[in-house]
């Protein structure tokens, strides 16, 4: 996270430009919507995106909207369904999100859709997102620019009064007309609607000619490891472990003679946590897929991003149903 003073940027071709060089750099800049300001970030970069997880002081790794400038290149992400098809064609751009299988070719960071097979993409209608996403030619990771548990932010006065210091710029688009987060729907196995927001079910449900399915009701959403919509590996996990046994596999942290002699993967040998959530989900897939009986995982500090780390390693090592 910075702690340099916040660039002010303004909606002039010197402020463009200046806020696709931060994208460029990998740095965090919030930038206006019609729903609401997001803060974005390379969506293919993992230390880009982990910087959102740190400005916002997240304590959980929530999958994010990734942003593009149209359909053209959401087809190069994820594979579409003729529900979908159709729904982007009516809809986009605007205040909707579709969450669809993301392409395996896809250079997307595994952060932002928290490991996730589906990602979530959307074509915002403000102009100068618009203007932005054409002009940075790549896809933009972006929640709501506030930090976590604040209210989204509709000015971009709303979003220095949060996150001053903790992103690199905010582009200033005016206030944000529809002032509520966009409307997001699943097709797993039918369109659902997964969150309510700025485009009414109504109108998603007459362009489809059918109802929309409501999400499933989860229990309890906050046990470890009952969160359906999160990437569980198939492996076994160990947390805080201090040695290595026999067929486990070994994910470090830090510059401990264990974890720089034992681990087959670190998360940061340097011991920096932003680092650490850049490469925690593609870590996780990797060492998943070496079929060993157990993750072992060394400890991880429980403070800033640790906390996030922590959550879904917990989450993760919990027992499954
Ligand atoms: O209007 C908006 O959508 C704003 C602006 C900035 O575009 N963005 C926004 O992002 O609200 P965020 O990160 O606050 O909300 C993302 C939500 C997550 O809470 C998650 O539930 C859902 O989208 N989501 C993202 N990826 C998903 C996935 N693969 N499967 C299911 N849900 C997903
Ligand atoms: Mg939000």
């Amino acid at each position: 996270m910075d702690s340099k003073i916040t660039e002010e940027l303004q909606d002039t071709a010197p402020g463009l430009s200046r806020a696709v060089e931060l994208l460029v750099q990998g740095q965090t800049v919030a930038f206006p919507t019609e729903t609401v300001y997001g803060l974005g970030a390379d969506a293919r970069n993992d230390m880009a995106v982990a910087r959102i997880f740190a400005a916002k002081d997240r304590p959980r790794f929530n999958p994010l909207i990734v942003h593009v400038a149209n359909v053209q290149a959401a087809q190069k992400l994820v594979t579409f369904n003729s529900a979908a098809t159709r729904l982007a064609t009516a809809f986009w751009p605007g205040s909707l999100t579709l969450v669809l299988p993301l392409k395996p070719q896809s250079d997307i960071s595994h952060l932002v859709s928290a490991g996730l097979a589906t990602l979530a993409v959307r074509v915002p209608a403000h102009p100068l997102a618009e203007k932005l996403l054409l002009a940075f030619g790549g896809p933009v990771a972006a929640p709501s620019a506030n930090l976590s548990g604040s209210i989204s932010p509709t000015r971009a006065r709303h979003v220095m009064a949060g996150l001053n210091t903790r992103i690199a710029a905010v582009l200033n688009g005016g206030s944000c007309p529809v002032g509520l987060e966009s409307t997001i729907i699943g097709f797993d196995p039918a369109p659902m609607l997964l969150r309510p927001g700025g485009l009414p079910s109504e109108v998603i449900e007459s362009c489809i000619g059918d109802a929309l399915l409501a999400a499933p009701r989860l229990e309890t959403p906050n046990a470890p490891g009952q969160l359906g919509s999160h990437y569980a590996p198939k492996t076994a996990l160990r947390l805080n472990a201090t040695d290595r046994k026999a067929g486990e596999v070994l994910l470090g942290f830090g510059p401990s003679e264990f974890a720089a002699m034992d681990s087959d993967l670190n998360l940061s040998a340097s011991g920096d946590l932003t680092e650490a959530a850049a490469n925690l989900f593609r870590h996780l897939h990797e060492l998943d897929a070496r079929g060993a009986a157990t993750i072992a995982v060394c400890p991880i500090p429980a403070h800033g991003l640790g906390r996030a780390i922590n959550d879904r390693l917990m989450r993760a090592a919990a027992p499954r149903p």
